[in-house]
């Protein structure tokens, strides 16, 4: 029976490029396990979309002189086009900025609103005197009170992680004029977070043996810690208004709303493939498995926050089944961080590689190898482009590139650009072990990538790898042929087996290599759909999203049947050696940025 898989990415603020910690962090994983599943014969949904509303979008647009639409359009697509050059294969990369957002965050407003899991309070604010307007969130900066950073925002502490109010921070300061702002009386909606406590921690206490532990036990811990009332909305004309008379100045607060962004793009591509209830195989099936994959600074708003909302929406949101509950998240993957060089990231200290560049210089498979290798699953990791090239050149040019090199160039100039035949002899001990090790791989591997192994999991790809080389040099066909050319041509014929093997089981992380390396064992067809871009228009608003056609698609995640005799097609390297001076040049290019 195949499994309903929602694969949902953290929506990246469409405030400037992605660059190589969004990827690994949050966009490449994700994307390695959607393809898994769908090899698999899962039915897969993997949604996301450009958070455009907030404060990160207002600062970004004013310091331009642009408007927040104007700004997030831009950034918007230039996602799109990252995605589809590196295969980050979204069903529907949409965004927060479409009426259909709007309708379903404020249903669950007032669905929360009515369930009497929001209430309305007054307090005092931060007001700007010299601006005349109130400054939520990022428009503050100061002090945390937790760990006594001093750059920590209205909203979060990026040292520490810890969610904020403005008003907890020390020595409080606006972010556009440096003023000190004062306090004034503002009413807000709160989510009634002491209310959901008790579900929350039932929620979190139940089967999460799969958990990653630091995601369950930092969210256990901020939930014991004591959960506040939040307010989700703003005095902010940015964002989403709010469905009731009488709040023409406020708009939902991001965070409250971008969320919610899983459940209305996962409505809104049901809508586009004319099945306008599919969805519901995701979100009300309770066999369901539902996947988020972030950062780490974003754990709270998945592991509390996001299910307090679904919870308090209550049952019976589009549907009229009262037994039906909203499904809670099923694992939160969420990663720590990449460094780069031995330093922290910094879009402001401009110390970062944005996907742009780096795929205008290198291809995407090795950047997916790379950034997996070094996936911070467990601990921060460290990207540097001596290791880049160094493990590009060493595993996949000298292993994986170099045993697909030798076997298919082999075979293509001896054996007449086919799949030679099993000779007389038949196979031997060690042919029949290279295959049933290689065919195991798709139980091993498997098991890995479901469990979101994703790094054991292509280590253990290329321990295979190792094996198949050891298996072609034991039988060195080149010297076999001069012998007895059948026995040459049973090597030959066990490593394409083991090498088509290998092309699935590498897939989901080497997805353009392994299309090609599929193309040159002679095979028709697409191992996975299809992306591309399309234009929706709503009733006023028009917006542009990135889509997947799966259809056509023909991997499967298991043992290939390699017809003897199968015409190849002429062979070219998949992989480039990178020379090691270009190390020096990229660290060269940082530091002049
Ligand atoms: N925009 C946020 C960020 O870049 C992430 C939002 S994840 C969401 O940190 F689920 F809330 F959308
Ligand atoms: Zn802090």
């Amino acid at each position: 029976m195949p499994e309903n898989i929602l694969v949902c990415t953290a929506w990246p603020y469409a405030n400037g490029d992605l660059h190589i910690g969004h990827l690994a962090g949050a966009y490449l994983p994700p994307d390695i396990f959607a393809r898994y599943h769908r090899l698999k014969g899962n039915n897969v949904l993997m949604v996301s979309g450009s958070d455009s509303h907030g404060t990160p979008i207002t600062i970004r647009a004013d310091a331009e002189g642009i408007s927040p639409r104007e700004l997030f359009e831009r950034y918007h697509l230039r996602f799109l086009e990252t995605f589809q050059q590196i295969g980050v294969s979204y069903d529907l990369f949409t965004h927060t900025d479409t009426e259909n957002h709007y309708r379903v965050a404020q249903d669950i407003f007032t669905a929360c609103l009515n369930n009497g899991y929001l209430y309305r309070k007054t307090e005092q604010q931060f007001f700007s005197e010299t601006e005349g307007r109130f400054l939520p969130d990022r428009y503050i900066e100061g002090t945390c009170p937790h760990c006594g950073y001093d750059g920590a925002r209205g909203d979060q502490c990026d040292n520490c992680k810890k969610l904020l109010e403005p008003t907890d921070l020390i020595n409080p300061r606006s972010k556009t004029d440096g003023s000190t702002p004062v306090l004034r009386e503002t009413e807000h909606f709160y989510l009634d977070l002491p209310k959901l406590s008790d579900q929350i921690l039932a929620y979190l206490s139940e089967n999460k043996e799969h958990w990653r532990p630091q995601v369950i036990n930092f969210s256990l811990q901020y939930v014991k810690d004591g959960l506040k009332g939040r307010p989700i909305t703003r005095d902010i004309d940015w964002g989403i208004p709010i469905p009731l008379e009488g709040y023409p100045e406020k708009r939902l607060y991001v965070w409250f709303e971008a969320v919610i962004g899983y459940f209305s793009a996962s409505i809104e591509w049901a809508r586009n493939q004319g099945r306008p209830e599919q969805w519901k195989d995701w979100w009300y099936d309770p066999a369901a498995k539902t996947y988020y994959f972030i950062g780490k600074d974003n754990i709270p708003f998945h592991t509390v926050i996001w299910p307090a909302e679904l919870i308090a929406t209550g049952r019976r949101l589009y549907e009229d089944d009262p037994a039906k509950q909203l499904n809670l998240p099923y694992d939160v993957p969420a990663n720590e961080y990449l460094n780069m060089e031995g330093k922290k990231l910094s879009t402001s200290r401009n110390w970062a590689i944005w996907a742009p560049d780096l795929l205008e210089r290198y291809d995407p498979d090795p950047i997916r190898f790379y950034l997996t290798v070094i996936a911070p699953e467990t601990r921060d990791t460290d990207f540097t482009f001596e290791d880049f090239i160094r493990r590009n050149n060493d595993e996949l040019v000298a292993a994986w590139g170099n045993l697909v090199n030798r076997v298919l160039g082999f075979a293509y100039k001896r054996f007449d650009g086919k799949v030679p035949p099993i000779g007389p002899a038949g196979l031997d001990e060690a042919d029949r072990q290279i295959l049933a090790e290689v065919e195991a791989g798709f139980e091993t591997v498997g098991d890995l990538l479901a469990a979101v192994r994703l790094k054991a999991a292509l280590e253990e790809v290329m321990r295979l790898t190792r094996a198949a080389n050891v298996y072609l040099d034991g039988k060195a066909p080149w010297h076999q042929i001069k012998e007895d050319p059948a026995a040459a041509g049973t090597s030959i014929y066990v490593a394409l087996r083991v090498i088509d093997n290998l092309k699935i089981l590498f897939a989901p992380f080497l997805p353009f290599t392994c299309q090609k390396l599929h193309e040159y064992l002679g095979y028709d067809g697409q191992l996975f759909g299809r992306q591309y871009t399309q234009t929706f228009t709503e009733t006023e608003r028009t917006h542009v999203a990135l889509c997947y056609d799966h259809s056509q698609a023909v991997g499967r995640w298991e043992p290939g049947r390699l017809p003897e005799g199968q015409p190849l097609r002429k062979p070219a390297p998949l992989f480039k050696k990178l020379e090691p001076e270009l190390a020096e040049q990229e660290i060269a290019r940082l530091l002049e940025a």
